[in-house]
């Protein structure tokens, strides 16, 4: 385990482009397998979660290159995956495991087995096995949960389901396992969520079509994918923001980042915190057939904030940066709540449990609830140590404490960051050299 101290910073100064996006690169790399004709992906993320996903698409009959900075997906189309007799490693990937079984289940005859690490072993897969159960496939799972599980591909048949909650990973999962079904499957969300999914499925020929909270494809003989550009990604981005606006005296811009409304809620609610943030972010779409995905700069500069409230609605739009929103909030003057997240309790740590004592051991005042936290704001925070719990997103919350803080955060097991971020202390050096 890997420990490091992040002594407070003067000020943070310079341009960084944010690590490839996490969701697009293990999109990019299930669609290619799926599809027949090789897909070339540009700035595929070269990360642990990221390559877990391209070595379970080698496992199942996929042939993948990687050169400089282009990865070579040669597919085995929808319905031709190699049999196993070992089980899938996921690794660390909730979104890999999610994900996956909605290709699989349409494998028929075929069963594959799932695994990951020990956090992936705490993570439910009941809600991904309850839609692909009713469109004819069987799954397997410990306690009817939880991993290793296994899922027997049969001949599908199309649902309509409504998601219990807003999950894109859910939603993307039964989106796959439509392609492969009898008619049109329907996804209702209950809110938004990003869709990601539905945009390279549009991109690669799938009649996908949103009205409102529903998402429908249409099932295909093929997918025919053009090659591939992932933008920065907007969640290892806002830990690059939000240093720059907790950091005084600092200015800083992030080049290149996705812009898509479906994960820009963070910088919706920063600004309504009196965030300083300039740049252009996707409006909401309308119903109809989804574009390609966006990017763009954003120039940021250290200003103080005030408390805001985040409501279900929002959740889904910042899941991952909602422990960013508690940090903010003990800088912040006056309450910063959080409502509607229970899902944070099942990220790659109880992120709910996590951020909060976490926090408070630096000196913040935090308050978990059920369902979120309420942040007292005393305009600052002390330090002291963190620990990430393997939790990529938790090491590089306490880095960035550590910047804000008046006496420097340590973090143990800063090496989560691998899971999302490897170049996350390069580019911070960048900017604090600046
Ligand atoms: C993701 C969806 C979100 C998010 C996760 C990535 C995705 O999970 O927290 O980091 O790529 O679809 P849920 O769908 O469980 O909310």
């Amino acid at each position: 385990m890997t420990t490091v101290k992040w002594s407070p910073a003067k000020r943070l100064r310079g341009t960084v482009a944010p690590p490839a996006d996490k969701s697009i690169s293990h999109r990019a790399a299930i669609l290619g397998a799926m599809a027949a004709e090789p897909v070339r992906v540009r700035n595929y993320l070269h990360a642990e979660d990221t390559t877990s996903t391209l070595n379970a698409m080698r496992a199942l009959g996929a042939l993948v290159t990687v050169d400089a900075d282009v990865v070579t997906i040669r597919g085995t189309g929808l319905r031709n995956t190699t049999e196993l007799d070992a089980p899938i490693d996921v690794g660390n990937a909730g979104t890999l495991m999610r994900l996956l079984p909605g290709w699989l289940a349409g494998q028929e005859g075929r069963a594959y087995t799932l695994d990951g690490d020990a956090s992936i072993r705490t993570r439910p897969v009941d809600r991904i096995a309850e839609p692909l159960t009713r469109m004819g496939a069987t799954i397997d799972a410990v306690d009817d949960r939880l991993p290793p599980f296994t899922v027997h591909g049969a001949h599908l048949r199309s649902i309509a389901y409504d998601l219990p909650v807003a999950s894109a990973q859910v939603k993307s999962c039964v989106l796959l396992a439509g392609l492969m079904a009898d008619g049109a499957t329907t996804v209702v969300e209950p809110a938004p969520s990003r869709d990601h999914t539905e945009r390279m499925l549009a991109s690669a020929g799938v009649t996908v079509h949103r009205n409102g909270r529903h998402v429908t494809v249409t099932s295909v003989d093929e997918l025919v994918l053009d090659d591939i550009t992932v933008p920065g990604d907007p969640s290892s981005a806002a830990f690059l923001i939000a240093a720059g606006v907790l950091v005084g005296g600092s200015r800083i811009a992030v080049v290149g980042s996705g812009t898509n409304w479906t994960r820009t809620g963070f910088h919706r609610i920063l600004e309504r915190m009196g965030g300083i943030v300039v740049g252009e972010l996707e409006e909401a779409p309308g119903d109809g057939v989804v574009g390609t995905e966006p990017a763009g700069d954003l120039d940021i500069a250290y200003g103080p904030l005030t408390g805001t409230t985040v409501e279900a609605d929002e959740v889904p739009l910042a899941i991952d940066e909602l422990p960013l929103v508690a940090l903010l909030g003990c800088f912040a003057e006056g309450e910063t709540i959080v409502r509607g997240a229970h899902e944070l309790r099942l990220k790659e740590s109880d992120r709910i449990a996590t951020v909060v004592d976490g926090l408070n051991g630096l000196g913040g005042n935090l308050e978990a609830t059920d369902d979120g936290f309420i942040v007292r704001g005393t305009g600052g925070l002390k330090g002291g140590t963190i620990a990430s719990h393997g939790d990529h997103r938790l090491a590089m919350l306490g880095a960035i404490a550590g910047l804000a803080s008046d006496e420097g955060v340590t973090v143990v097991g800063m090496e989560a960051a691998d899971v999302s971020y490897p170049t996350f202390a390069e580019d911070l050096g960048t900017l604090l050299k600046g």
